[in-house]
C-alpha cells in the first residue's frame, strides 16, 4: 500500500517536514472517491452521539457564529447557500471503515493519531483563520478549498468571540486544493481555509498532551497511588531563617520532592500508557453484556466470526522484560508482544484463520468482556 505522501520519500517528509514546517502534497490520495458524502455528515451532525459544530460567517465581515449540535435534519436543510462549514469530530469511530484511511498514516506511530473530523462547507465556508496546538493533515475530499497560511503572525485573536479566530491575518502562501490534494501543518501554523465550491476536507488530527495535562495526571495518579507520597524535610537548617523568607536550599529539595516520582521508571511507563490510552477518548467502552470464555470464543471463530475492535477503545502497548503491556483505554494486560502488535494492527483481522494460543485466546476474552473488542457474527 502507498503512503499518502505522494512523491516525498517518507524519510524526507519526517526529517524535513514533520512538526517543522508545512507541506502540500498534489494528489495524496490520487482519484480519492470519499466513502462518506455531505449528507450522511449531516446525519452523523444529528446524531446526539456525535460531537459537531456549525460555524458560519467570513474574515471581512467579522460575523462568526459557533452552534454545538445535535441539529435537526430540518434546520440543516434550511441554512443557506454559502459561507457555513459544518463539522463532525470522530468521524473514525462513528463509521469504522474509515479506519482503513487513518491506517495508511501508520508511518506515524499508532498512539499518536487522534481522530478524523470532516468539514463540510458551501461556497465561502470557513472557520476563520486560526492555529491549532496539533499536527494535522487536511485532504480535500471533494470540492475545492483555498487555503492561506502563515508561519509569522500576530496570535491575538478576535475578542467577543467565542471561535479562537485571529484579529488579524497576512498570509505568507495560499494553494487551492481539489479532490486528493492535502495540507500537512505542523501545530502553530496560522492558516484559513474557505471553500471554494461546496465541499468536504477531511482532517487527520494527531493528538500531543501538553505538559500541564501530564502533571496534572500525574498529580492524580500519585494521590491515589503512593498515600500522598514522601513528604518536605528540612535539611541543613542554620538557626537563623530570615523572617519569611523559603530558603534557596528549601525550594531545591522541593523540587527534587517534585521530581522523585519521575525516576521510578517501570511505575511511570506505565501510568503514562494508561494516561495515553484515555487521553481525549470521548466514550469509554463498557463492559460487555455477554461474557465469553476461551471455549465459547473458539466455537465462534470456528463458525465463522471475526473479533473486531470497539471503535472507542484505544489499544497501545509498551515493551518490557522482552514481553509487552498492553493498554486498552487505561486499563493493563500482560501479554507477548507478538499478541500486542496483532491486537494493534488496523485494521484488526482476527478470524478463525489465525492460529492462536491458549494465552491469546485467554487475552482476547479479557477484552472482550472489558469491551474493548467485540465478536462479529459471519452474516453481519
Ligand atoms: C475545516 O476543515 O474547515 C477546518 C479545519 C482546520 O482548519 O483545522
Ligand atoms: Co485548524
Amino acid at each position: 500500500m502507498n503512503l499518502p505522501l505522494g512523491e516525498l520519500d517518507v524519510q524526507v517528509f519526517l526529517r524535513e517536514y514533520w512538526q517543522q514546517k508545512p507541506c502540500v502534497i498534489k494528489q495524496a490520495f490520487p482519484g480519492f472517491a470519499p466513502e462518506l458524502d455531505a449528507n450522511d455528515v449531516a446525519g452523523l451532525a444529528c446524531d446526539e452521539l456525535a460531537e459537531s459544530r456549525l460555524i458560519s460567517g467570513t474574515f471581512d465581515k467579522k460575523n462568526w457564529v459557533q452552534r454545538h449540535g445535535p441539529f435537526s435534519a430540518k434546520e440543516l436543510r434550511r441554512l443557506p447557500d454559502q459561507d457555513w462549514t459544518l463539522l463532525v469530530q470522530d468521524v473514525d469511530k462513528h463509521y469504522p471503515p474509515l479506519r482503513k484511511l487513518l491506517a495508511q498514516f501508520r508511518f506515524i506511530p499508532t498512539w499518536r493519531l487522534d481522530d478524523l473530523m470532516i468539514s463540510v462547507a458551501v461556497t465561502g465556508g470557513s472557520v476563520g483563520p486560526h492555529f491549532d496546538q496539533y499536527d494535522v493533515f487536511l485532504l480535500q475530499a471533494s470540492g475545492h478549498r483555498r487555503w492561506q497560511i502563515a508561519s509569522k503572525f500576530n496570535p491575538a485573536l478576535l475578542a467577543d468571540c467565542e471561535l479562537n479566530v485571529l484579529e488579524a491575518f497576512e498570509p505568507e502562501q495560499e494553494w487551492d486544493l481539489g479532490p486528493g490534494d492535502m495540507l500537512y501543518l505542523p501545530p502553530g501554523v496560522a492558516h484559513h481555509g474557505v471553500a471554494l465550491e461546496p465541499g468536504m476536507t477531511w482532517s487527520i488530527g494527531m493528538r500531543a498532551p501538553s505538559q500541564a495535562d501530564l502533571l496534572l495526571a500525574l498529580g492524580e495518579w500519585l494521590a491515589e497511588n503512593h498515600d500522598e507520597g514522601a513528604r518536605y524535610r528540612d535539611t541543613a537548617l542554620d538557626g537563623s531563617p530570615r523572617a519569611g523568607e523559603i530558603a534557596t536550599a528549601a525550594l531545591r529539595s522541593l523540587r527534587q520532592l517534585m521530581a522523585a516520582p519521575m525516576e521510578a521508571s517501570t511505575a511511570l511507563n506505565g501510568f503514562l500508557a494508561r494516561f495515553l490510552t484515555r487521553y481525549r477518548l470521548a466514550h469509554h467502552p463498557a463492559p460487555a453484556e455477554d461474557m465469553v470464555d476461551e471455549h465459547d470464543l473458539s466455537s465462534a471463530l470456528t463458525e465463522g466470526s471475526s473479533v473486531q475492535k470497539n471503535p472507542w477503545t484505544r489499544l497501545a502497548w509498551i515493551e518490557e522484560s522482552g514481553g509487552a503491556r498492553l493498554f486498552a483505554a487505561g486499563e493493563e494486560y500482560a501479554c507477548s508482544t507478538a499478541a500486542a502488535i496483532l491486537l494493534c494492527t488496523s485494521p484488526l483481522e482476527i478470524t478463525g484463520k489465525n492460529s492462536l494460543s491458549p494465552d491469546q485466546l485467554r487475552l482476547l476474552c479479557q477484552l472482550i468482556n472489558a469491551g474493548h473488542l467485540y465478536l462479529q457474527d459471519p452474516d453481519s
